[in-house]
């Protein structure tokens, strides 16, 4: 298959110390909305997510939660499982590593380290921080007012003694460099490259991978004392989703380097820093980009578990509608900031852009085409230049799209739509098909047809946004279930005049206040 052909995504695996939250939804709406426009594209496309399960952090919270690590990794991992299903997340496989498959890779690539000799034994004196599962070194803390020494994140620290194996991070620094330079879209933002590019030219230390003070995690090959670091651990569920160690396996043939890993930017060094060098290191490719993504407030406050504000996404779903939430987190705000959840914006998005914006040219086109074309496609006559553009901006738009996504400018690929929307607007406005249909009953037809059939378009392009109501919407047009590919964008696949239409329905109501109602 060609390079160009597939595509393999990667959303980061989570934690299941806690139960998921809005941030947790948005990494993996980022990559589904991708999955399922590169699938529409005609690609061959892996989407992956899971759950990262060892480590202390976990640990901790299943002792906190008097269940032991198997049984609670259990219980929390299928909280993933269900939001995922919940936001109607196309994933193709769920990882979990605690699962033999990933123990077996993670062995694996810890002797391809060991045998080329970029791991050693030695000893760790230093500070860890279990809430991110990463060390730091003494120059990078903070003390806090209880004496507390404190890591960049807001994380404490502990002095952490113990014998650990080592891997010579120190000694990929300048491949690292030349790496990121031969490869400028390995890393985006601009910002978060220009960061990773200075920390590692500040020089890198060795990092300590392996853990002797407790036990959930993978052994390390011949010296069970020793688990593996969690993160060394967790980076390396990209590669047994493809089938590692069998490199032979079709999946990996075909997908292996991964196209993207989203992340968020707390976890940008592991990904572009510790997992490069790790896969280099074992004689393996390099992912060919990550993209870090911002966070979310919400109501102006960080979202926390003491706060007791943190979004809840079954909630979101039920008070605003699935596809409603997953258009706002995709819309509000250029991705890669940080955004700010705010009930007054997202209200603002669903009656504005949905509402009246989206919802209105579909619905107004239809109930006229109802009433006035014997509920079918209506028969266009001789188009004009007014026609003509309209139409060629909707043909237009997948142009436009393609390389907005391969670059996750996810706001803009929707603003571009919503342009097309505005001068759908417009174009109503000016053709005025209510009046038509006194006058002129034959032009009254061209005018709903170019309406509908810019609707058709839109549709099909907003599926990786909003999968369940541009389905609704295509029902309404009659569109084939075979013919709402991005191949059947433009006048190929063209509504086709005298089908037969359903009764049209709103697909986007307006939000309505509580108290109002
Ligand atoms: N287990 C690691 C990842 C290992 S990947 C090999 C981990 N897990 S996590 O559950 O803590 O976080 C997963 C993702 O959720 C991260 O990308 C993180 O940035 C994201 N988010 C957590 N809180 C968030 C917000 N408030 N807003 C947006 N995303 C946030 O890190």
């Amino acid at each position: 298959m060609a390079e160009a052909d597939r595509y393999y995504v990667t959303t980061p695996i989570y934690y299941v110390n806690d139960a998921p939250h809005v941030g947790h939804a948005y990494t993996t709406l980022a990559c589904d909305a991708l999955a399922r426009f590169m699938r529409l594209d005609g690609r061959k496309v892996h989407f992956l997510t899971g759950t990262d399960e060892h480590g202390q952090k976990v640990e901790k919270s299943a002792k906190a939660a008097g269940m032991d690590p198997k049984a609670f990794t259990d219980k929390v991992s299928q909280n993933f499982r269900d939001l995922a299903k919940a936001m109607n997340f196309s994933n193709d496989d769920f990882i979990r590593t605690t699962e033999e498959r990933h123990i077996k890779s993670c062995q694996e690539i810890w002797k391809r380290l060991k045998d080329r000799g970029e791991i050693y034994l030695g000893s760790y004196a230093g500070w860890y921080a279990v809430r991110d599962e990463a060390y730091y070194g003494e120059d990078e803390l903070t003390t806090a007012p209880n004496g507390k020494k404190i890591a960049p994140s807001g994380a404490e620290v502990e002095w952490v003694e113990e014998p650990s194996y080592f891997f010579k991070l120190s000694e990929w620094g300048d491949k690292l460099l030349k790496f990121y330079e031969d490869n400028p879209l390995f890393l985006a933002p601009e910002s978060r490259r220009n960061e990773v590019i200075s920390f590692v030219k500040s020089g890198l230390r060795d990092l300590s991978v392996s853990r002797t003070t407790f036990n959930w995690g993978v052994p390390v090959p011949d010296d069970p004392a020793h688990v593996m670091y969690v993160w060394l651990d967790a980076l390396t569920n990209y590669i047994t989703a493809v089938g590692f160690p069998d490199e032979s396996a079709p999946l990996y043939r075909q997908f292996w380097p991964a196209d993207l890993h989203m992340v968020g930017k707390d976890i940008v060094r592991f990904h572009t820093i510790y997992w490069p060098a790790f896969l280099m290191a074992a004689g393996l490719q390099p992912p060919r980009r990550v993209f870090a993504h911002g966070w979310w407030t919400n109501e102006g406050q960080k979202m926390s578990k003491s706060l007791g504000n943190a979004l809840e996404p079954h909630a979101m779903v039920a008070k605003y509608g699935l596809d409603q939430v997953r258009y706002f987190l995709l819309r509000e705000i250029p991705f890669g900031n940080d955004g700010d959840f705010s009930h007054r914006s997202m209200v603002q998005r669903i009656n504005s852009d949905l509402a009246n914006g989206l919802g209105n040219l579909a619905q107004r086109s239809l109930s006229m085409i109802n009433k006035n074309c014997g509920e079918q496609v209506p028969q266009p006559g001789p188009l004009t230049d007014a026609d003509r553009a309209l139409l060629a901006s909707a043909h237009g738009l997948l142009a436009k799209l393609r390389p907005l996504m391969a670059e996750q400018a996810f706001h803009r690929a929707l603003e571009a739509i919503w342009h097309v929307i505005g001068e759908g607007d417009r174009y109503i406005d000016e053709q005025a098909p209510w009046t038509l249909k006194k006058t002129d009953p034959a032009r009254m037809a061209t005018v709903l047809y170019v309406v509908v059939e810019t609707v058709r378009h839109l549709a099909i392009l907003l599926q990786p946004v909003m999968p369940h109501s541009t389905a609704k919407m295509l029902d309404q047009l009659a569109v084939p279930a075979g013919a709402r590919s991005f191949a059947a964008l433009g006048e190929g696949g063209a509504l086709k005049p005298g089908t037969k239409l359903p009764k049209p329905e709103g697909v986007f109501p307006r939000y309505v206040e509580e108290a109002a109602q």
